[in-house]
């Protein structure tokens, strides 16, 4: 293989990190058993310089080293950073990979990636054949998917002679973590060594402000007090760059321009001969940023001038900022969690943990003392932050994860070695959904279309959709629409109103094109007419759409309609036949995928959502549906805003014929019928008996049914 390396690595500050003294001994840890546990101060230098240590150890020789993460912004930026300074050009010996984006080539030896990308390689690869060390980083975060690895990783790797049988050098797993945890890792790895990386801290003085109480946790007007803040420190504090923790693009973008709009005001107030008064650089940093932008982050301010990142949780642990001394901390973090009230996982903005505020702090003291300011006060970290964060496994729907371990061979996904274990009732909750999809049968075991299911990256009920337009023969209906929902808003929102009008009536326009009434078809138009259009950037500006999002669409349709085909030229897959006109047929795959997300017409305005919870809503005022619902009967929905109210976003008409014989599949199993099937394979006595049961059931609804007939008539 040829070798276009130009330079030795270097290390990134002036200064050597912390890492550095400890090269050789790292190494010989790595080398000396299966599982380490590496753990050191946020930037000590672990994500970047690891790898390059294994790397020049000789460790690429007979297989790769994949790094995963947990965020796709951390892979692509510290992937640009290594091959930067290995002195390789980004995607040939260094790359990345993440969601519907691949940057790397057969000759990639150092691989970063999110740890779902990695989840996807062991369905095809359970022992990890082309890796000679896989590090899991960031594993304090403790994403579902990195939680998943740990187990899946433990279990294969637990018996290394059994599990290295048949390799070209055994596998060495290392998991990194920024914080304390690293006993209960050890333990959980079977006692498998430590190795601190003492870092270097300065002390760090945090200061609570008012703006923020109790009763505030819902209220966005902490935009305007961080920027407040922030330029005070600006205008009032010593040379230091500043980190600004909000939530999300939108909130970002906002205290960005209200920055601008100040910093000038600033800029004016003052003589611009007093020194005193620096420019400021404002930078947003948030995950959908284009990369060229993200790398801007990490370069030094011009003399003189201020540096100001405006950032998401990012910047907390993931991404280390040099020359940052002061944060100002909203004390909010953008989380996903699962809404027991509408049973669907929503991301919500919700305090952010005590500890996480310890770290956000931390971010201030890496090369110097600083100073965080919290905009919230004490009786607001008293009464409203949790000690801890709690992991993502114990807060969101599993059932992904589950048909990922089911096709995996693991059967009993309750006793699978969780480092903390989801409650039972989620894990019953994703087999029930399993269940209804058809992706796992009664006995648990995975079906020819969960088998399908899992090869997609989409949420199950998407890919059903796709199947059951691929299926009919249609896939060109439905491989646009779940691209265009596994891409970022594409609607652009401007905050002048005019603008906001005319960006209203521009997108109006665009709903009516595809009929007017149907938010689905609405996103199969837009991404058909800007694909056909000559200048497709331009179709996107006049129209108010991001073409940025528009065009991963494009890329993400076109791979899943690769992995599409692939599935297709298996003998097993279903072929259907239609006969009904494109506008039903594209309603009804679309109800095979969303028959969980069905709602039916109740008191005035609301709908009542047919799952169970019987959850009240509301058509979205952004839904083409929000102004002629008057006539709707049912409706179906493909996620939910919850806010004063809870609200349906992208959203069609339906008719009951098209659910009928769906429905029923969601009130079938009864969730703690289904603790067997999670446990092990079901007997067939077990199953008789269950089936006994069922058929009493239904014998009973039926004369039950008959009765009401007698009466009606
Ligand atoms: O993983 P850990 O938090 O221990 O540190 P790291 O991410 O390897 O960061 C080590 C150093 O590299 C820090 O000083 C970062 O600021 C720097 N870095 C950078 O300048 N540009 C990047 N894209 C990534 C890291
Ligand atoms: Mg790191």
């Amino acid at each position: 293989m040829s070798k276009s390396r130009r330079s030795e690595p270097k290390e990134s500050d002036l200064e050597p990190l912390p890492i550095y003294h400890h090269k050789s001994k790292l190494v010989r840890a790595v080398k000396d058993s299966t599982f380490l546990v590496v753990t050191g101060e946020t930037g000590c230098g672990k994500t970047t310089q690891l790898p390059q240590y294994l790397h020049e150890a000789g460790f690429c020789k007979k297989g790769k080293i994949g790094i995963t993460q947990p965020r796709r912004v951390a892979a692509i930026t510290v992937a640009q950073r290594v091959a930067q300074e290995m002195g390789y050009a980004l995607g040939r010996e260094v790359g990345y990979q993440v969601r519907f984006d691949d940057c790397t080539t057969e000759d990639t030896e150092v691989k970063y990636m999110t740890d779902g990308c990695l989840l996807r390689e062991v369905l095809a690869d359970p022992g990890l054949s082309q890796y000679s060390v896989v590090i899991l980083d960031e594993v304090h975060e403790r994403s579902l998917n990195t939680d998943i690895l740990l187990g899946l990783l433990k279990k294969v790797f637990s018996n290394p002679d059994k599990a290295n049988k048949g390799r070209r050098l055994p596998l060495k797993v290392v998991v990194m973590s920024a914080t304390m945890e690293t006993e209960k890792l050890s333990a959980f790895l079977g006692n498998c060594p430590v190795f601190v990386i003492p870092g270097r801290i300065f002390p760090v003085k945090c200061s609570f402000g008012s703006a923020v109480g109790p009763k505030e946790t819902e209220s966005t007007g902490y935009v305007k007090e961080v920027v407040k803040v922030a330029l005070d420190v600006h205008t009032s504090e010593m040379a230091g760059d500043i980190l600004v923790f909000l939530t999300g693009q939108n909130e970002i973008e906002r205290a960005c321009d209200m920055l601008y709009e100040k910093a000038e005001t600033i800029d004016y107030r003052y003589d611009v001969h007093d020194r005193t008064v620096e420019g400021l650089l404002i930078l947003p940093l948030y995950g959908s940023m284009p990369t060229d932008q993200q790398r801007q982050i990490f370069q030094p301010p011009p003399r003189g001038i201020r540096k100001c990142v405006v950032a998401t949780n990012i910047a907390a642990t993931s991404l280390t900022i040099n020359g940052i001394k002061y944060i100002v901390d909203s004390g909010f973090v953008k989380q996903l969690n699962h809404n027991s009230r509408v049973g669907l996982d929503i991301l919500e903005v919700v305090p952010i943990s005590k500890s996480e505020a310890e770290q956000r702090a931390g971010r201030a003291g890496r090369t110097s003392a600083g100073k965080c300011f919290r905009i919230y006060n004490k009786e607001f970290w008293e009464k409203c932050m949790p000690e801890y964060t709690i992991p993502e496994i114990q807060r969101t729907s599993l059932t992904a994860v589950v048909l990922t371990l089911k096709c995996l061979g693991v059967h009993d996904v309750i006793r699978f070695p969780y480092l903390d274990s989801p409650e039972e009732r989620f894990i019953l909750e994703a087999l029930k959904q399993l269940y209804q999809f058809d992706a796992i049968d009664r006995r648990g075991r995975v079906t020819k279309l969960g088998e399908l299911m899992v090869e997609f990256p989409l949420h199950p009920g998407l890919t059903r959709a796709v199947l059951k337009a691929s299926s009919y023969g249609c896939p060109d209906v439905m491989l646009p629409v779940a691209a265009m929902l596994s891409v970022e808003n594409i609607f652009i929102r401007p905050g002048h109103p005019e603008n906001q009008k005319e960006a209203d009536q521009r997108h109006r326009a665009l709903g009516s094109k595809s009929g007017g009434m149907n938010d689905f078809a609405t996103l199969l138009s837009i991404f058909q007419l800007c694909k056909s259009s000559e200048k497709p950037s331009a179709w996107c500006k006049e129209n108010w759409i991001h073409w940025r999002a528009l065009k991963s669409a494009f890329s993400v349709e076109t791979q899943l309609r690769e992995i599409l085909l692939r599935l297709q030229q298996r003998s097993d897959f279903p072929v259907e036949s239609f006969d009904g006109n494109k506008n039903e047929l594209f309603r009804r795959c679309l109800c095979a995928g969303y028959f969980t997300n069905v709602a039916r017409r109740s008191i005035g305005k609301a709908f009542c959502t047919m799952d169970g919870h019987g959850s009240m809503v509301h058509i979205h005022p952004s839904s083409a549906l929000f102004e002629n619902e008057k006539d709707l009967d049912w409706v179906m929905f493909h996620d939910v805003l919850v806010t004063s109210k809870v609200y349906i976003r992208t959203v069609c008409p339906i008719r009951y014929e098209w659910v009928k014989d769906l429905l029923p599949k969601l009130h079938e199993v009864d969730v703690y019928e289904l603790s067997n099937v999670a446990r092990e394979e079901v007997t067939d006595e077990e199953m008789a008996k269950w089936e006994n049961k069922e058929a009493a059931k239904r014998q009973q609804e039926a004369s039950a049914e008959e009765a009401l007939k007698k009466l009606e008539k």
